[in-house]
């Protein structure tokens, strides 16, 4: 079947018709967030199944002195510059230790959200008075193609919590590779990944007892319903989440509990959903040191230090440009 998209859908729209149209049927992660998406993700953050929050925490708190030994050279001044901050939380707490510090610095998250660059703004207002905040809305990449030409001062980006998990391998290597193309030579960039472990304590991650991660995922389907008219019935679909230890890659579903057909306003059209099909949602790969020598090598950089929690659940490298 040829899907032509019309010109006058939405991005999500028409993204929603390729990955409903495709087979396996798929809907991309990147719509999670929207207003209760991002609550139901900050719930997530708290869970007693979601480690990776906390570990990256941990590093943070535990080793923020040689973090900011890392991150700051010769100079003791530096820009640091965050790729999807989401709440903050985290970088506050590296933040609070480099003020403390004496580094000249300054902060620079950049969303593509006026209103989600607003609150962090405001936030840190109230937690770090003394810092140097200076929020960019747009596109990531076309920010910092127009910050490269500017001053000598280091740049430090960072990319955060296992975001980079959401994408496979080879957008990986692709989101990587740009980012080297925007940096200097003296620039660094500081990457969170989640790491391989116990199957068992991945897959948990993924399944709350709560069913909080059942209820974020479904929520995309009620985003579907209200903003382009679809009519998902949610108790017919249910979460589903595995761990294949091979590929290190941790896979999401909601699958189709029963024969039924769904029809999508906005998109003029129905699609059928035979019982047990399944709609791939989201993918939260893991790591293996190996693997990150690799992305790291294969695009343009060298890991300069790694900062490993206590468990090795977690670390964040940071890679400089080669
Ligand atoms: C925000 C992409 C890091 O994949 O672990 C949490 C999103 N999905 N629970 C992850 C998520 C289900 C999260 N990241």
């Amino acid at each position: 079947m040829k899907v032509s998209a019309s010109p006058e859908l939405t991005q999500f729209a028409e993204d929603v018709l390729r990955g409903l149209s495709s087979s396996p049927k798929q809907l991309s992660s990147r719509y999670f967030y929207d207003d209760e998406g991002s609550r139901l993700f900050m719930e997530i953050m708290k869970l007693p199944e979601y480690y990776l929050t906390r570990a990256e925490l941990k590093v943070f708190t535990e080793q923020a002195d040689a973090i900011r030994g890392a991150f700051a050279g010769e100079n003791n001044a530096f820009d640091l510059i965050e790729l999807g901050a989401g709440d903050g939380t985290k970088t506050a707490a590296l933040i609070e230790n480099f003020l403390a510090n004496g580094i000249d610095l300054t902060y620079s998250p950049i969303d593509i959200s006026q209103e989600a660059n607003d609150a962090l703004e405001a936030k840190f207002r109230e937690r770090c008075p003394g810092l140097d905040i200076r929020p960019l809305t747009g596109d990531y990449f076309k920010i910092l193609g127009d910050l490269k030409t500017t001053g000598e001062r280091r740049k430090v980006l960072m990319f955060l919590g296992s975001n980079i998990g959401n994408f496979q391998k080879e957008k990986a290597l692709d989101f990587f590779r740009h980012l080297r193309a925007v940096m200097n030579a003296n620039d660094r960039l500081f990457i969170g990944f989640d790491m391989q472990k116990d199957p068992r304590t991945i897959v948990a991650a993924y399944d709350d007892a709560q069913g909080i991660t059942a209820a974020f995922n479904l929520n995309l389907l009620t985003r579907i319903n209200r903003e382009l008219g679809g009519n998902f019935d949610l108790e017919n679909f249910s979460h589903y989440a595995q761990y294949r230890p091979v590929e290190c890659a941790a896979r999401s579903f909601l699958i189709s509990r029963e024969k039924q057909t769904v029809h999508i306003a906005a998109l003029d059209r129905s699609f059928e959903f035979d019982q047990w099909e399944p709609i791939f949602m989201e993918i939260s790969q893991k790591y293996t040191r190996a693997m990150i020598e690799d992305l790291s090598s294969n695009s343009g950089f060298k890991i300069e230090t790694e900062f490993f929690d206590e468990e090795n659940f977690y670390v964040d490298s940071l890679w400089r440009p080669v």
